[in-house]
């Protein structure tokens, strides 16, 4: 875990909880993060140098942040699965919320390029914070979160620790159609059942892995 404020804790809670042993990277690791403490003996503060150490990584630190955190740690991250969660996002003049690249390339596409010996993948990102544990916790399961990734050991490792918090992994497929996910997408920032979620990326056009082709919403 990259990041231990509001989404890293969130999700390495659930994760703890889920039974993995997890490492959570401080920038500066001190009294203030003692709740880890209380997580048990499967969740341990440590550094972001430390944290980069674990098979599975999850940023959760500020967009503007994370490049020079993946020029530091590229040797570390080489060859893991790097689950990406940031938002490339910033209020323009008229306060509306806008991608911070553009929209195109992906922020995900972004960290792969700047991560190439990485295996990226993208989600966590457009569920506002206090929802990952107030909905997953409510009613395991009856929400949807995208996933996004252009390996496919990536899409399944990070699908697991989806489900692992509660929620039901929804594939867009590629980084380069996970735009839906990215701030001005269609699914940016909101909470959807997976069947909603499968109708959205059917009328946008998306890569979902399982849209109906008329357009409906699969309820499986
Ligand atoms: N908030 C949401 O609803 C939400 C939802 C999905 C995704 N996101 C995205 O997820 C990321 C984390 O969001 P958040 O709300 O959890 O942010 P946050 O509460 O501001 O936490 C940011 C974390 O990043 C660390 N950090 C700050 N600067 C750093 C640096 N230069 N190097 C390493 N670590 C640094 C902070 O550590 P220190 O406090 O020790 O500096 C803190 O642990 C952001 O990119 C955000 O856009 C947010």
């Amino acid at each position: 875990m990259l990041g231990v404020e509001k989404v890293g804790h969130r999700v390495g809670r659930h994760w703890v909880r889920a039974g993995h042993a997890v490492l959570f990277g401080a920038n500066d690791p001190r009294e203030l993060h003692a709740w880890v403490g209380d997580l048990g003996p499967n969740a341990r503060l440590t550094s972001l140098v430390g944290a980069a150490e674990a098979d599975v990584v999850l940023v959760a630190v500020p967009f503007r942040e994370a490049p020079g955190l993946y020029e530091a740690l590229s040797a570390q991250l080489a060859g893991k699965v790097v689950i990406d969660a940031t938002h490339p996002v910033r209020f323009d003049d008229r306060g509306r919320l806008v991608h911070a690249l553009g929209v195109h390339p992906t922020a995900g596409e972004r960290t792969s390029r700047l991560l190439p010996r990485s295996l990226v993948a993208r989600s966590f990102t457009h569920i506002p914070e206090e929802l990952l544990t107030t909905r997953a916790f409510a009613e395991p399961v009856r929400w949807a979160m995208g996933v996004s990734a252009d390996d496919d050991r990536a899409h399944d490792v990070t699908s697991d620790l989806v489900r692992d918090c509660g929620f039901t992994p929804v594939s867009l497929g590629r980084l380069a159609d996970s735009g839906p996910m990215d701030p001005e997408g269609p699914l940016f920032p909101h909470l959807y059942t997976e069947a909603d979620l499968r109708r959205i990326l059917a009328r946008v056009g998306g890569k979902s892995d399982d849209i109906n082709p008329t357009g409906g919403a699969n309820v499986q």
